[in-house]
């Protein structure tokens, strides 16, 4: 059992990354045009509007709530918030990001299970993941009364973060996780299940969501006029619309 938790939690953290940052890498310059979101928006599209919307909406919340909430240490927030006022709004958010995230999500794989003209143009993996997304999605609610239960002195969320901030600065600590019940550990090698498979399937668009925040930053496009009378000055570089 040892040594199970040991692979687990030591080791497996590691293949996983690994294989989500070298693999994007390898994907991004082998297979750029497979490198997609991969819509299907022309067949049953007030359905994919619904779903798609309610499930990125909830999961981007859940995604920076988690990186936010697990990798800040302790002592950033402790001036501003105790440890069990932490846990509990994350309790509430993540649960309201989560209900909000399962409606979309069991819409979108209602959607792509049931529609036989959807289900030929999904690969294997479209459907693979959105079930392991589901999955997830419910693991991770069932872990919410089990944090509610430890509310009084936040202890489960402090050996979670002291779990995840030991394996960022490469020394893992598996003796924090002793007393951790059966459906986080689930939870948390299913999600290092989803960065492993993140290179092999359409969740590459992520990367690609989180790059167009540099759209943001680009510089000025310099747009010259072809008129010939325009006058020296007035020719000045404009904001693309
Ligand atoms: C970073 C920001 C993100 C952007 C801009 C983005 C954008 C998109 C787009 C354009 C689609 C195609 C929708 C269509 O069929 O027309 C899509 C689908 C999808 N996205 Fe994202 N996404 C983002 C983040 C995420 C995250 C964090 C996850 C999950 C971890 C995710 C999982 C999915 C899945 C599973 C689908 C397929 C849904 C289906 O079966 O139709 N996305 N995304």
């Amino acid at each position: 059992m040892n040594a199970l938790n040991h692979f687990l939690f030591a080791v497996y953290p590691y293949i996983c990354l690994a294989v989500f940052l070298m693999g994007s890498l390898a994907r991004f310059d082998r297979d750029q045009y497979t490198w997609k979101s991969d819509s299907s928006q022309l067949l049953r599209a007030r359905q994919l509007r619904w779903g798609s919307n309610l499930f990125h909406i909830g999961i981007l919340f859940l995604f920076v709530g988690h990186t936010v909430g697990l990798l800040t240490p302790h002592w950033v927030y402790e001036p501003f918030v105790t440890a069990p006022q932490k846990q509990m709004l994350a309790i509430v958010s993540g649960g309201i990001a989560g209900l909000v995230c399962f409606i979309g999500l069991t819409m979108l794989l209602h959607r792509r299970m049931f529609d036989p003209r959807i289900r030929l143009t999904s690969h294997r993996t479209d459907l693979a993941i959105l079930i392991i997304l589901w999955v997830q999605l419910v693991l991770g609610m069932v872990t919410l009364p089990l944090s509610y239960a430890h509310r009084v002195d936040a202890s489960a969320m402090l050996m979670l973060s002291h779990w995840a901030q030991s394996i960022v600065v490469l020394s893992p600590d598996v003796g924090v996780l002793e007393g951790i019940a059966w459906p986080f550990k689930v939870h948390m090698v299913l999600g290092m299940t989803i960065f492993l498979l993140f290179p092999f399937s359409r969740l590459v668009h992520i990367w690609s969501g989180l790059a167009s925040l540099a759209y943001l930053f680009r510089p000025y496009q310099v747009v010259r006029s072809r008129r010939l009378n325009v006058p020296a000055g007035q020719n000045l570089p404009r904001r693309a619309s």
